[in-house]
């Protein structure tokens, strides 16, 4: 049966990071149910991957963690960066934003700049996943960015209007919701092809950067159900985790 979801949305004004919260929240209490959504309009602290941090100007931009409790496998939870990622894709859609794409692993793209970025934590039971955290920071109505972060954009500077935070949080919710119900009937090859047709830069030849810092030019072809990134070079195709390969932009 499928589940249903029922959110419960916390706003807090400001705070460290939602994702730290809702870690030390869902670590300090394991019945906290699927669905359970920290939103803030400041973070003192956002994190974003590899212990980057995350800008977002005082009430600007949404700012949020969901706890998701999926019945999935440890080797499967790449999918919840896909349905993460296809749920801002289709909610910036329906604002009529074209030209959006994934930057693997899990970045929202339009063109060439960055609109919104994902922090998956994910807490293990065995070989399942108990808990999965998804921070999302989406730029909504902020224009000036001060961090070095690479091409920034936000629905403001593409759409030339502001837009209710509370309201695009509700639609990434809508999403969010429809998409876990693709993943409960099982219509992983949907997901797959979905977020596969949306990589950034797929089937373009492109400079990349090996761990070593030494470049090397490659096409982007898929990603692996591990979600290691799949690149046609010179050599063959070849695979790489997040940490082993970085794009020239
Ligand atoms: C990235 O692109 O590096 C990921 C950025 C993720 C930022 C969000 S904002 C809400 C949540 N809380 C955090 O501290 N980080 C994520």
């Amino acid at each position: 049966m499928i589940r249903r979801f029922t959110w419960d949305i916390v706003y807090h004004e400001s705070l460290d990071s939602t994702n730290s919260l809702m870690y030390d929240q869902v670590s300090g209490d394991p019945s906290i149910k699927e669905g359970f959504v920290i939103q803030t309009g400041y973070q003192t602290s956002g994190r974003g991957q590899i212990g980057n941090t995350w800008e977002s100007k005082p009430d600007k931009n949404l700012i949020c963690s969901i706890l998701l409790r999926p019945e999935i496998e440890v080797d499967h939870q790449f999918m919840i960066s896909k349905i993460a990622c296809l749920a801002l894709v289709e909610l910036l859609n329906d604002l009529d934003i074209d030209d959006l794409r994934i930057k693997w692993p899990n970045d929202i793209y339009v063109g060439d700049k960055k609109i919104a970025g994902i922090l998956i934590q994910n807490m293990l039971q065995g070989k399942k996943i108990k808990s999965c955290i998804i921070g999302i920071g989406l730029n909504v109505n902020q224009e000036d960015f001060e961090s070095d972060a690479p091409n920034p954009t936000s629905v403001k500077l593409l759409l030339k209007e502001e837009h209710s935070l509370e309201q695009i949080l509700l639609s990434l919710l809508d999403k969010l919701a429809g998409m876990c119900g693709k993943l409960q009937l099982k219509k992983n090859i949907e997901i797959d092809h979905l977020y596969k047709f949306l990589l950034y830069r797929r089937n373009q030849q492109s400079e990349f950067l090996d761990i070593n810092g030494i470049p090397f030019m490659g096409m982007i072809k898929d990603v692996s159900t591990s979600g290691h990134l799949q690149i046609v070079t010179d050599q063959g195709l070849k695979q790489f985790a997040f940490r082993e390969i970085k794009y020239v932009l």
